[in-house]
């Protein structure tokens, strides 16, 4: 059996070590803004300084959550999502997935314009499958994970309003054709719809704010 003193001074230590250790980890990992801008000059060429509207073929990134920026950055650099372009773009990011973050947060921080329906003809039809989905397909409403408004809901869905339409169909249609496989409920949804209805809904979700 112990001596009362060294059951005290082992009850102590048992206490006191979680505090001790906890002080001496590394300070948590702070995503940064102004990190993100700087890694951000390649970037520009192709999202505009600000991840803002550019060329239709070039997502707007502005605005956007920065769980789900992150998320695709990793997945372009695994190649889960495939794309030639942004595979080596990430590639060139020496500090990895703390770049990621820094890029990330740089630019959810910024404000995305807003955007503009173009096609008068289908704006119907889009809204009723953005606020309603299309009932006798199973197609869920897509208000419902994007927000009515567009917005998204961090930390899981995007930022779909003002987004350029032409984007916005190219991904539903690879969605579609398992050309983008990084989202088993986006694969579902866009494989349950039509040319005319996934041009309709991005036509639609462009004029969103
Ligand atoms: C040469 C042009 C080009 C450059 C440079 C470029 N991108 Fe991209 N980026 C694209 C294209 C095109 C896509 C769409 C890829 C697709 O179709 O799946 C994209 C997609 C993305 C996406 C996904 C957006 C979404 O809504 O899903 C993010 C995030 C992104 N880029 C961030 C970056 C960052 C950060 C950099 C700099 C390190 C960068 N890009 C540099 C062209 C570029
Ligand atoms: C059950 C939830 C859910 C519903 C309903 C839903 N989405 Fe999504 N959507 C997601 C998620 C999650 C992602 C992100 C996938 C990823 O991580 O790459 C996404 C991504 C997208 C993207 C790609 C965004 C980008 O920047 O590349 C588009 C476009 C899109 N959804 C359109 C729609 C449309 C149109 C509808 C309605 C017909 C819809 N979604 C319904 C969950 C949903």
């Amino acid at each position: 059996m112990k001596p009362p003193q060294s059951v005290i001074s082992s009850l102590l230590l048992a206490l006191v070590a979680p505090f001790a250790m906890a002080a001496e980890a590394p300070a948590a990992f702070k995503a940064d803004p102004a990190k993100g801008q700087a890694l951000a000059g390649a970037c520009g060429a192709c999202h505009l300084q600000d991840g803002g509207r550019g060329v239709p073929a070039n997502p707007i990134i502005a605005g956007q959550h920065p769980e789900y920026i992150f998320k695709q950055l990793t997945e372009f650099k695994s190649g889960k999502r495939a794309s030639p372009v942004m595979m080596g773009m990430v590639m060139t990011l020496a500090g990895g997935e703390a770049d990621m973050k820094h890029l990330a947060a740089f630019y959810a921080s910024k404000t995305p314009q807003p955007g503009a329906s173009q096609n008068k003809e289908t704006l119907a039809l889009g809204e009723q499958i953005y606020r309603g989905g299309i009932v006798s397909k199973h197609v869920p409403a897509c208000s419902g994970c994007h927000s009515p408004n567009g917005a998204g809901m961090p930390a899981q869905y995007p930022r779909v309003a003002g987004q350029h339409a032409e984007y916005a169909e190219a991904q539903l249609l690879a969605f579609r054709a398992g050309t983008r496989a990084n989202s088993a409920q986006m694969t579902g949804i866009a494989a349950r719809m039509n040319d005319r209805e996934i041009k309709a809904v991005s036509d639609y979700m462009a004029g969103l704010r």
